[in-house]
């Protein structure tokens, strides 16, 4: 007999179970579906997982629950967001409504630095208590992992201190935070006209000071560092240097590529190893066949395209079925995708971006686990991993993608504790 702290039985349990592993091309249809599925939980791992009657033989658990009609699944898991800023883009928001484009407002001053202008005359508390409201929001919609990036200071001291409220954040808030440092977000005003000199102060500078920050303060835990490899932003070379340094420094890639203009950034993170290249809209062929054979994970954004409303969406059916790995994202920012719910983001990415459910719900889990480096941690279902799972008051998976705009959540399960319901 095995001793259980809590007994989850006759779900329609997937286990998303990868072998460890990013899921590929056909392999994302792989859902490990178990219709009525337990799953026994101990001292914050899972520790049996099968079907209702072979596990209820082998476990007695301190508490049980009888989970008929229910779907249980891996906490969803969020790899790209940019949770942390101040203030708010409603004036923006109207201004798109009227005709303005994303980048035509960035153009003019707006976007990324209406939110760094704010970001910088806010006190880390206010980053911190608003940043705890926003994972609150998206731990009650299935949520239980988080990658935060920085970007939003553009300046040594606010690019700490955000990095600061992000491990505050991970600290006290029961959604493990991944951090992410992306002072290469934008270039700020003050180096408009020597947009070379952020890149040195980026090199020399800020990253240095955040990887010591970051081992100091969260030991063992992968970091990343990002660029907006982008018109207006960072072009190529500059993205290029910048990661090329955060590497030596001992962060893991990842990089903002093809959002609106393919400059080559693709290919260029990838060659560099980067964990993850997100967006994708305007990936080449040549650079999707890289990504395939690369182990590189694709992180699409469908929220974003949805949030401006576009109609052209990155070719992910594409990708997949030339055998990428790829990873669904919300992109949380007050700009181009004010939106938490994962399973908003999966809903749009079936319907536009032609995934099936399974491919989405693997995307949106197993792959985005494996995109911030914690695929043998979390994402999947399977013995030995962090009990990190979400309860869904549906009979059938397939219906978090078909139902949209209200929550089908019921509970939340973060390292085997109800956190939610
Ligand atoms: O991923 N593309 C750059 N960064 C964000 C937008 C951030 C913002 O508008 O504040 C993104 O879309
Ligand atoms: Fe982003």
């Amino acid at each position: 007999m095995l001793k259980a702290d809590f007994l989850i039985f006759k779900a329609q349990v997937l286990t998303c179970s990868s072998l460890g592993k990013p899921k590929k091309g056909g392999e994302m249809r792989q859902i490990g579906l178990i219709n009525d599925g337990a799953v026994a939980i101990r001292n914050e791992r899972i520790i049996s997982v099968g079907n209702s009657e072979e596990v209820c033989r082998k476990v007695r658990a301190t508490e049980t629950l009888d989970a008929q009609g229910k779907v249980l699944l891996p906490g969803f898991v969020e790899c790209h967001t940019h949770l942390v800023f101040a203030g708010d883009r409603l004036d923006e928001f109207e201004a798109k409504i009227m005709g303005a484009s994303y980048l035509q407002i960035m153009a003019e001053g707006g976007g990324i630095l209406s939110t760094v202008r704010k970001t910088r005359k806010a006190t880390t508390q206010e980053l911190i208590s608003t940043g705890k409201k926003r994972l609150d929001k998206i731990m009650s919609l299935g949520t239980t992992t988080c990658e935060i990036k920085t970007g939003y200071g553009l300046e040594t001291d606010t690019e700490m201190r955000m990095l600061q409220a992000i491990v505050e954040l991970d600290r006290n808030h029961l959604i493990e935070v991944i951090p992410t440092f992306m002072p290469a977000h934008a270039i700020p005003p003050e180096f408009a006209q020597k947009p070379n000199e952020y890149v040195d102060l980026i090199c020399e500078e800020m990253l240095p000071k955040a990887r010591v920050y970051l081992t100091d303060n969260l030991p063992g835990k992968p970091f990343f560092a990002d660029v907006f490899c982008e018109k207006n932003a960072f072009n190529t070379i500059q993205s290029e240097k910048i990661l090329k340094k955060a590497k030596e420094f001992g962060f893991r890639l990842k990089a903002h590529v093809d959002e609106f203009t393919n400059l080559g950034g693709t290919k260029m993170a990838i060659l560099l190893g980067a964990t993850s290249v997100d967006h994708l809209d305007k990936i080449s062929d040549q650079e999707i066949t890289l990504l395939a054979e690369s182990s590189t994970i694709g992180v699409i954004t469908p929220a974003v395209n949805f949030n401006l409303g576009s109609t052209e969406f990155a070719n992910a059916r594409k990708m997949i079925d030339k055998g990428c790995a790829i990873a669904i994202s919300t992109d949380y920012n007050p700009g181009s995708s004010p939106c938490l719910s994962m399973p908003l983001a999966i809903a749009i990415a079936c319907r536009y971006q032609k995934l099936l459910p399974c491919e989405a719900i693997n995307a949106a889990t197993i792959n985005a686990a494996f995109a911030l480096g914690l695929g043998e941690k979390v994402g999947s279902i399977e013995v030995g991993k962090q009990a990190d799972m979400v309860l869904f008051d549906t009979r059938d998976y397939r219906e978090i993608a078909y139902e949209f705009g209200s929550n089908l959540v019921e509970k939340v399960f973060k390292k085997g504790k109800v956190v939610i319901g």
